[in-house]
């Protein structure tokens, strides 16, 4: 290939969007591919189907340059690229922890028959390790000259375009020399601002993403372990990680103790990596992430279990007002939201719930439409007894007990992201509930009767 590659990203999902619009901003000619018309036309109009600060912009610049469009065609995308990147979603199978690779497959079994040049195929999607050597073997056969890379993404969503464009690390797994250098010369801007280029086999730059997120999961799992022991000792975990987090070589990143982790990728690539370990017969080596998984589901019990003693034992009929859907703040995801399954935790047990969120509403209803919703923090609120903070967006850290006067019916809270100043909430008169804190009557009386 002489002079500028040309690109195509398969796969216009959170992954593809944002590579597709952050290569054309870096001066490469980019087609997306996807299979859905809808969301292709969608996208050439200039309009995202995700929330993400920045990206719309930054896809409207590549539009009006010229420099990215969106077609549903793989014989376009054979034809107009010199690298294919991989960027199709990778979920968790329905009834197993195993990830579901379909579209990945799909996707490989779409392009390989029409590649007619050589050219280079790069996987950005998060694989179970092994794939890569698989999908390299379908193609080659499929075309001699295509050769197949491993470029994992750590983007997160929130900051996917500074994520993208200014990232850490750019971990490339290759087969040859030329491999490395066509990434080399996609990837210069940002080797040039700082980013670590690090070249290394395709099983290890499939198991960087797998690794980086069990890690981040077990930081935080960690870390609510410790409230749990907080909440049974008389600790405080909010102090306890800023402990920690002074320390350097701990840190204070992925320390917030709260309601744990969810998210379209954390949950389901510890579970598919656990899964990938045990068919291997390693899954004595990735146990631990078992006991990860655990710890944040239990964060979810146990702020429901708060709800109903705030709710004086029966939550029956009781209006409550779930602040937050979104899996995280900045977001509109709801994909295994923490907040979703607590609001659905109190329906079942009885709660008049009504949930409010500033951006993920929309998707909450379609993934969850047997919750109640309400347009404004105020109508989810008005009425309630008790109060949960599970996501925390600005608007609700930025709550006061005065801006609720009026509003709510009784004066209680839980704080499950551990957001709020809990003296100025109980100075106004609320009882106020955090994870990690033991502050309630009933852990007080077992840390009183508990034996030395
Ligand atoms: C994550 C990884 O960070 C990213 O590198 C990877 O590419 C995809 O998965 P993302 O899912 O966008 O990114 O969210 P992230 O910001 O990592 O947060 C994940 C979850 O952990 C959220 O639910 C968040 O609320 C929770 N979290 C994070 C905590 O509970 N405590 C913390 O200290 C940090």
């Amino acid at each position: 290939m002489s002079g500028e590659p040309r690109l195509t990203v398969l796969g216009a999902g959170y992954l593809g969007i944002t590579h597709a619009a952050s290569m054309a901003s870096l001066g490469f000619d980019v087609l997306g591919v996807d299979t859905d018309a809808a969301r292709v036309d969608q996208l050439n109009a200039g309009h995202l189907p995700i929330y993400e600060p920045g990206l719309e912009e930054l896809l409207r610049a590549g539009l009006g340059a010229g420099r990215v469009r969106f077609t549903t065609s793989y014989s376009e995308a054979a034809s107009f690229g010199d690298v294919h990147f991989i960027c199709t979603g990778t979920p968790q199978q329905p009834g197993s922890n195993r990830a579901d690779l379909s579209q990945v497959y799909a996707c490989v079994a779409a392009l390989a028959p029409l590649l007619d040049r050589p050219c280079l195929v790069v996987g950005k999607s998060t694989v179970p390790v092994g794939t890569a050597r698989r999908l390299a073997a379908e193609l080659s056969q499929a075309c001699p000259g295509a050769e197949l890379a491993w470029n994992p993404e750590f983007l997160r969503e929130g900051s996917a375009v500074a994520d993208t464009l200014a990232p850490d690390r750019i971990v490339v797994g290759v087969t040859s020399g030329r491999a490395e250098q066509i990434l080399r010369q996609l990837y210069a801007r940002p080797l040039a601002a700082g980013a670590a280029f690090i070249v290394t086999s395709l099983e290890t730059a499939e198991l960087a993403k797998a690794a980086a997120n069990a890690f981040l999961a077990t930081k935080i799992s960690f870390i609510n372990a410790m409230a749990e022991i907080c909440e049974t000792a008389g600790g405080d975990v909010r102090d306890l990680a800023q402990i920690l987090g002074a320390d350097p070589r701990i840190g204070p990143a992925f320390l917030r103790a709260g309601l744990g982790y969810g998210g379209g990728c954390l949950p389901k690539d510890i579970r598919a990596f656990s899964a990938r370990a045990e068919e291997l017969g390693a899954g004595a080596s990735l146990a631990f992430l078992r006991e990860v998984d655990a710890i944040n589901l239990r964060r979810r019990a146990r702020t429901a279990d708060l709800a109903l003693e705030l709710a004086g034992g029966n939550l029956t009929g009781v209006p409550v007002c779930v602040l937050g859907a979104a899996f995280k703040p900045g977001s509109d995801d709801v994909r295994d939201s923490p907040a979703l399954d607590v609001a659905q935790i109190l329906t079942g047990m009885g709660a008049r719930v009504t949930v409010y969120d500033p951006a993920a509403l929309e998707n909450a209803r379609r993934a969850r439409p047997e919750l109640s919703y309400a347009p404004t923090l105020a109508d989810a609120a008005q009425g309630a007894h008790v109060v949960l903070l599970l996501t925390e967006w600005p608007e609700f850290t930025a709550l006061t007990p005065a801006s609720l006067e009026g509003i709510v019916a009784r004066r209680n809270i839980i704080d499950a992201r551990n957001a709020l100043d809990p003296a100025r909430w109980r100075e106004a008169g609320w009882e106020y509930r955090a994870l990690g804190v033991a502050e309630d009557a009933a852990d007080r009386a077992r840390l009183d009767a508990s034996p030395w």
